[in-house]
């Protein structure tokens, strides 16, 4: 994917929405960063959907992993995307709440069939050995997701003839962004 750095807050919500929307796209598994639990928390997940009009990231995953305790903990969180094939890293950070009510069941509606079975069984993480409970078979029961609103994000791509990177604040109307040393 080609970068236009001279539209960095363009740059960042195109690849939002490439991410949400293009179920090959290299920006759909981002690393998911928290800071609630003993040790700083990193693990892959789907991009699920882009709210462009309100900067939120949403992202599905089970209400009994251990990674919603620590966003109730600590709701900053970041995001690190990667795309090998034009050597670009793409951070976001941003705020992170549990969605409940109506907005948790129109977030359950968007989980593709396919990622249900995600959310039946026992709680993730247990001693599969000596397991503490019957497995749940009730996915929208299990079923929990996660908003991020983006704040900042760090674009930096990697090249032979010199490495470009671009801050960008999406805290300020309209985003602001500048030009940072790599
Ligand atoms: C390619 C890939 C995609 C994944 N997608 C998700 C996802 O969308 N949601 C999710 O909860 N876990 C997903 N996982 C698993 C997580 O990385 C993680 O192992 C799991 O959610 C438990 O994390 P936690 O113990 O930190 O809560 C994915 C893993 C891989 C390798």
């Amino acid at each position: 994917m080609n970068l236009d750095l001279t539209d960095p807050p363009r740059a960042v919500l195109d690849i939002l929405t490439r991410a949400a929307n293009e179920t090959k796209s290299p920006w759909r598994w981002p690393v998911l960063a928290t800071q609630g639990g003993a040790y700083p928390g990193v693990r892959m997940l789907v991009v699920r959907a882009f709210h462009r009009a309100t900067l939120e990231i949403e992202l599905h995953t089970d209400a009994r992993s251990a990674k919603l305790d620590e966003l109730r903990a600590a709701p900053a969180c970041a995001l690190l995307f990667f795309d090998k094939g034009s050597m670009v890293q793409f951070r976001v950070d941003g705020c992170a709440r549990i969605l409940d009510g109506e907005a948790r069941d129109a977030a359950f509606s968007r989980a593709p069939e396919g990622s249900l079975d995600d959310y039946r069984g026992r709680a993730p993480g247990g001693d599969p050995d000596t397991p503490a409970s019957e497995p749940s078979l009730d996915a929208a029961a299990n079923f929990a997701a996660i908003s991020i609103r983006l704040e900042r994000a760090d674009l930096l791509v990697i090249a032979r003839d010199g490495h470009e990177r671009r801050f960008v604040d999406f805290t300020a109307d309209p985003p602001d962004w500048r030009r940072a040393e790599p």
